[in-house]
């Protein structure tokens, strides 16, 4: 039998363009027990993905596969690109497939459209958004009366976006949270304030002393602790090992002390996600990012 739901725990596979690395990070993901994989049209990874999941043996079945839609297929090429990234995974089907980021009102409803279309097919699972506002949600529900299944988002001890959250898990929308260890190891590019500080990050170890965890385990599982599911990326096996072994909890006082190290207002998300909509010219929409194998 299939697996129906986004597993808690999955890997991440942003920057893991390098084929041995993200063969052997795959490979120990598997072992380890992992049964999800998220990847995206953007990462160009879709194809070695692909290839490694045949070599490895891989059920298809057993294993929960999310992929997104790149912002530049929204408007006129979101079924090409998605039958694209299908052939490049090897696959009849995907999971879930996210729209990677929100765009205009217009582009937003053309893709989702076309992918609750492709939901009718059965060539997608379940369908989801990533980086969306609780307004850019609500409009995608107004138009098509269809809930997105999740929205990733970023989430960490810094970046927690708590409105849109709060939102998500009253609606019922499943909550995936990335990038949870970058301030920790090096700060994220896209929230340039998100890095924390030396005090933060001694507390931090010592609540990974205190539990005798690393850093990925106790980031992890304070995720998973306010109800996200998690897709922690590592090219390191031990790491790739170690960030799946959450068999512990974190006491309530302990979860106090990382949340407070939030900083992210709900004007910040608001302006963050605004910024992907101006990275689309209208050339690239017209043109869509259609590829076989990598660009
Ligand atoms: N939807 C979106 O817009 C979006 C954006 C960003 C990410 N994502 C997804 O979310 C996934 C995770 O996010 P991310 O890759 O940004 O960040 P992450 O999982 O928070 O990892 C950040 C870095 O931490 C290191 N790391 C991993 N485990 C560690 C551990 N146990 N101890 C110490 N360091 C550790 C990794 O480096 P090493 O590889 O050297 O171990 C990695 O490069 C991505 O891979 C991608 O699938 C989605």
């Amino acid at each position: 039998m299939s697996i129906q739901d986004l597993p808690k725990v999955g890997l991440g596979t942003w920057l893991l363009t390098d084929f041995d690395d993200l063969k052997q990070s795959i490979q120990t993901a598997w072992k380890t027990g992992y049964r999800h994989i998220d990847t995206a049209q953007v990462y160009n990874n879709e194809y070695d993905i692909g290839v490694i999941l045949k070599a490895l043996g891989i059920d298809r079945s057993e294993l929960f596969l999310t992929t997104k839609i790149a912002p530049q297929n929204y408007l006129k090429h979101t079924k090409a690109s998605v039958s694209e990234s299908l052939a490049r995974l090897q696959t009849s089907y995907v999971d879930l497939i996210l729209l990677h980021a929100e765009l205009g009102e217009t582009a937003n409803l053309a893709a989702y459209q076309a992918l609750l279309d492709l939901q009718m097919e059965g060539v997608v699972k379940h369908v989801g958004v990533s980086n969306f506002s609780i307004s850019g949600i609500k409009k995608l529900v107004e138009e098509t009366g269809v809930k997105p299944y999740c929205n990733q988002i970023v989430c960490s001890p810094t970046t927690r976006p708590l409105e849109l959250e709060a939102y998500c898990l009253e609606e019922g929308i499943l909550l995936t949270g990335y990038s949870i260890l970058k301030p920790y190891t090096t700060p994220n590019p896209f929230y340039p304030d998100s890095a924390l500080t030396s005090d933060e990050k001694v507390q931090l170890d010592d609540l990974c002393k205190k539990y005798d965890v690393n850093i990925g385990q106790l980031l992890n599982k304070w995720a998973l602790q306010h109800d996200y599911h998690v897709i922690p990326k590592s090219k390191n096996p031990k790491r790739v090992e170690e960030n799946y072994q959450l068999d512990f909890e974190i006491l309530a006082p302990d979860l106090e002390i990382i949340d407070g190290m939030n900083r992210f207002s709900s004007a910040e998300y608001q302006e963050s996600v605004k910024q992907w909509e101006s990275r689309v010219t209208e050339e690239q929409s017209e043109q869509g990012l259609l590829y076989k194998e990598h660009f």
